[in-house]
C-alpha cells in the first residue's frame, strides 16, 4: 500500500548512496572533522554568503531543536512557539527536559507575528516568572504554511527590537524556499534569523541536519554543548558526504522542488474534483478534507494520517509527498478519490 504518511518512508537518493559508498573505504578524521563535513561547511557558508557562519552536522530533528534551544538559553530563561509547533506537540518535552519552558500561543496558520507574540512578552514581565528569550517557528509550519520575506523581515525586527532570538526549525527548509509563498534563498533566511538548520532528513538525505548559526553570542563553545548532549558522531563523515552530495549541485533544492511538485499537483486535481482544503499549504504536505466514508475507504487503499476532524461527517487528512514520489503514485490516489466519491457518496 503506497504510503502519503510522510517524506521519510523512503532511503536516501541514490546519488548520496553512490557517494558513502565512493568514499567508503578512505580514511577520515572523527568527529565532524573530516574533509566531507569540512567540505560540505564551506558548501553552506557560501550559499548563506558568510565564511563566519557557524555550522554544524546533527543526526535529527529532535536533536538539533533540544540541543540548539538548550545551547542558547540560560536557565531562566523560556522558549515562545506557536501551539501547533513541533517542539510543543511532537517532541515529547525535549525542550522542557532541558528546564525551559515553552510559552505556546494559538496560531490559525501555525505561523507566529509579532502581534501574537507581544501579549506573551506583556504577561512575563518580571523574575517571578520565566523571561521569554527565544522565539521558535518552524519553515514551513506543521501546517505546510510558509513565511514570506516580508512576514519574517517582520518578525525579526520585532525580535531584534525586543532583545529576543529568531530560531527557525528547518526539517522541511527546502520545501518552504522553493515554495510559490516564499521566493527566498538561504541567503535571505540566514540574514533573517539568529540561527537555523537545514533539514536532510526530509528532502533526500538518510539522515542529517545541519545547523546554522550566525549570532556569534550564540556561536561559543557549541561544539562542547553537542557533545555533552551525545550529538557528536564518531563517524560525522555519514553526515558530511551527505551534505556534500546535497549541496554541490543543488540536489537539495531540485529533490524539495520534485516533492513540492507532486502534493501540489495532487491539490489542484483534488479541487477540480471537488475536494476542500484544511488550509492553503503550498508545499509538500496538503490537508484535503473529505467526507469520513471517503475516508475510511481510501484508508484500505493507502496510508495517510487523518489529522483534524472539521464536523461530525468531515475530516481533514495529510498526505505528504516525498523527493521520492513519482507521477503515477499520486494520479493512483486522485483516481481513487474519484471512484471512492462516486461510489460512497452516490450510493447512499
Ligand atoms: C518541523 C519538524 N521539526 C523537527 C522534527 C523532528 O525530527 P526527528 O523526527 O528527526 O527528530 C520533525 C519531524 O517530523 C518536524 O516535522
Amino acid at each position: 500500500m503506497y504510503s502519503f504518511k510522510n517524506d521519510y518512508s523512503e532511503g536516501a537518493h541514490p546519488n548520496i548512496l553512490q557517494a558513502l559508498l565512493l568514499h567508503n573505504s578512505t580514511q577520515e578524521e572523527g568527529y565532524g572533522l573530516d574533509r566531507h563535513s569540512q567540505n560540505a561547511i564551506v558548501l553552506l557558508q557560501n550559499l548563506v554568503d558568510d565564511q563566519g557562519a557557524d555550522i554544524h552536522l546533527l543526526s535529527g530533528g529532535t536533536q538539533t531543536n533540544l540541543i540548539a534551544i538548550s545551547a542558547f538559553l540560560r536557565p531562566h530563561e523560556a522558549c515562545i512557539t506557536a501551539k501547533s509547533g513541533h517542539i510543543a506537540t511532537h517532541e515529547t518535552g525535549a525542550i522542557e527536559a532541558t528546564g525551559h519552558k515553552l510559552l505556546a500561543v494559538d496560531s490559525s496558520d501555525g505561523k507566529l507575528t509579532p502581534e501574537l507574540i507581544e501579549p506573551v512578552l506583556t504577561e512575563h514581565h518580571f523574575e517571578h516568572m520565566v523571561k521569554p528569550r527565544l522565539v521558535y517557528i518552524s519553515n514551513p509550519t506543521e501546517l505546510g504554511t510558509v513565511y514570506s520575506k516580508t512576514e519574517l523581515q517582520a518578525l525579526y525586527d520585532f525580535c531584534q527590537e525586543k532583545d529576543l532570538l529568531l530560531y527557525t526549525d528547518g526539517a522541511r527548509l527546502g520545501a518552504a524556499l522553493v515554495s510559490k509563498d516564499s521566493g527566498m534563498t538561504l541567503k535571505e533566511m540566514y540574514a533573517l534569523t539568529d540561527a537555523f538548520f537545514v533539514g536532510g532528513t526530509k528532502i533526500g538525505a538518510l539522515l542529517g541536519e545541519a545547523v546554522i548559526i550566525k549570532n556569534a553570542q550564540l556561536q561559543i563553545d557549541f561544539r562542547y554543548l553537542i557533545k555533552q548532549r551525545g550529538g557528536l558522531l564518531a563517524k560525522g563523515r555519514v553526515l558530511g558526504i551527505q551534505f556534500e552530495e546535497l549541496f554541490t549541485k543543488n540536489l537539495y533544492f531540485d529533490l524539495a522542488r520534485h516533492a513540492n511538485e507532486k502534493a501540489q499537483f495532487m491539490a489542484a486535481e483534488l479541487a477540480k474534483a471537488g475536494c476542500d482544503f484544511w488550509i492553503d499549504s503550498p508545499t509538500n504536505q496538503i490537508f484535503p478534507v473529505m467526507d469520513n466514508r471517503v475516508i475510511e475507504e481510501l484508508s484500505g487503499r493507502f496510508q495517510f494520517y487523518v489529522w483534524a476532524q472539521k464536523d461530525e461527517n468531515h475530516s481533514a487528512i495529510r498526505l505528504v509527498t516525498s523527493w521520492a514520489t513519482s507521477q503515477e503514485a499520486v494520479e493512483q490516489f486522485i483516481q481513487a478519490y474519484k471512484e471512492v466519491c462516486k461510489d460512497v457518496l452516490i450510493h447512499t
